[in-house]
């Protein structure tokens, strides 16, 4: 990829995270190269809906992100999470969010243990 071509979502994370990686790089590299269109909505996957998940997922959609899917053991946790974002659609097996490709980020709040 060369500098100013348009990237994906999935690049732009994968190379923010990898230059945060990295000391020194978010300071010194060129924001040009991390850029992506400004109407890009980023696909977000929660795992762990409980207090802390639901609140950040709140969060996530003021931002504009798309909550693309909620993973949490406890059935009330994950209609809850319907109740704030409609139709959002919801599983008990983190696999089934950690493996869609159309997921730009994961947010995981589960608990402690
Ligand atoms: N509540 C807060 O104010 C707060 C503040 C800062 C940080 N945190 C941190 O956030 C994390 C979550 O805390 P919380 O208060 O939201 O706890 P919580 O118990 O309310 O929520 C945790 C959720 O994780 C789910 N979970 C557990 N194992 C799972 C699994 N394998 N797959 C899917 N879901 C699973 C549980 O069903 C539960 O709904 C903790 O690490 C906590 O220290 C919480």
């Amino acid at each position: 990829m060369k500098q100013g071509d348009p990237m994906s979502r999935r690049q732009f994370m994968e190379v923010t995270v990898a230059g945060a990686a990295v000391a020194g790089v978010a300071r010194s590299g060129s924001p040009a190269a991390l850029s992506m269109p400004a109407d890009t909505k980023l696909n977000v996957g929660v795992i762990g809906a409980g207090i802390r998940g639901l609140q950040d997922m709140e969060s996530l959609l003021r931002t504009g992100a798309n909550v693309a899917m909620v993973c949490d053991l406890y059935d009330g946790h994950l209609r809850r999470a319907q109740e704030i974002q409609a139709n959002t659609p919801t599983t008990k097996d983190y696999h089934q969010v950690l493996s869609r490709k159309d997921i730009d980020a994961v947010l995981i709040a589960t608990s402690d243990h």
